[in-house]
């Protein structure tokens, strides 16, 4: 047997340090919801994958969009000479593969549309995406892509993919790192 000091806070192993200052950790509960602050979070699941994610409908400004889109779209855009929503335009795919009623349902504003013509919720925009961009959502249904809310505690809940790319715009613009860069100031001077 090896002495031991044996005075407070000295053990004869790492694992002996761990096990004895971990004691009072238990009951001590990590969780996920002190980051939530006030948004509302919904569950989803998604083979087999249950998590949270933020709620879409209470942060889009226009929703619901029925309050003005009582008619058919068309019926509305021979009335109605000006542009409604002249603050949106499309940036994403080019104008042959899309446009507004690819993602849009015409019939009913409050939804999205697949684009075999089922309903998607707005709740629920990742399954508009996934139809197109399916290795990303691959990535994010596991965790990999996106952000996890408060890490990996429980409950897990994640970032949606619009509260990160505009659907409109979804590229980001181009940043220059925050640090003074020579690279700017040769393009400032050109
Ligand atoms: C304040 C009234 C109002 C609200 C609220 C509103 N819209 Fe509209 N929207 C219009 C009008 C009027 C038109 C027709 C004129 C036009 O095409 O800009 C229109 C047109 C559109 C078009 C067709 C645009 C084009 O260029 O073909 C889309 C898509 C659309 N709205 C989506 C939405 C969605 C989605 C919402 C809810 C998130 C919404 N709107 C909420 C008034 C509104
Ligand atoms: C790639 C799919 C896609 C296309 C194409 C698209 N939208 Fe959207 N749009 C969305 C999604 C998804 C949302 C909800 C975003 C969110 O949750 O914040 C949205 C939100 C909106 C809103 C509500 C925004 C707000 O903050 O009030 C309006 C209005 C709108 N779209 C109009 C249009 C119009 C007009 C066009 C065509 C010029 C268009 N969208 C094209 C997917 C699309
Ligand atoms: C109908 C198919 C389709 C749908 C639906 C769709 N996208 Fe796209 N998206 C494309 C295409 C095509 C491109 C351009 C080609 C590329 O860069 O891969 C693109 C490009 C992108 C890019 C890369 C932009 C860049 O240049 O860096 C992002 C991010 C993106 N989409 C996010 C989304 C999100 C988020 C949604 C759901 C709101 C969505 N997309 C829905 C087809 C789609
Ligand atoms: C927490 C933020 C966040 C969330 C949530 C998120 N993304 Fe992204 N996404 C990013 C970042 C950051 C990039 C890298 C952009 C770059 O390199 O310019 C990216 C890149 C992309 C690209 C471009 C290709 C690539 O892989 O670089 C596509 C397409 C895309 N995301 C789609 C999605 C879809 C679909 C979802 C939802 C299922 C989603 N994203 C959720 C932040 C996010």
């Amino acid at each position: 047997m090896f002495s031991c000091k044996n005075e407070e806070h000295e053990y004869h192993s790492v694992i002996e340090k761990i096990e004895s200052e971990s004691k009072n950790y238990h009951g001590v509960s990590v969780t996920s919801e002190l980051y939530f602050e006030d948004t509302d979070m919904i569950e989803i699941s998604e083979d087999g994958q249950s998590f949270l994610i933020p709620d879409r409908k209470g942060q889009i400004k226009s929703f619901a969009c029925t309050e003005c889109h009582s008619k058919p779209l068309e019926q509305m855009q021979s009335e109605n000479l000006k542009k409604a929503h002249w603050d949106v335009s499309v940036a994403h795919a080019d104008l042959n593969t899309m446009n507004c009623v690819t993602c849009h349902n015409p019939e009913n504003m409050d939804n999205l549309k697949s684009l075999t013509g089922n309903t998607i919720d707005f709740n629920a925009s990742y399954k508009l995406c996934s139809q197109c961009h399916t290795k990303q959502f691959q990535d994010w249904k596991g965790g990999a892509h996106g952000k996890q809310i408060g890490g990996w505690a429980p409950p897990r809940a994640s970032m949606t993919c619009v509260n990160c790319h505009n659907p409109h715009k979804p590229a980001f613009e181009t940043k220059w790192p925050a640090r003074f860069n020579t690279q700017t100031i040769k393009e400032r001077n050109n």
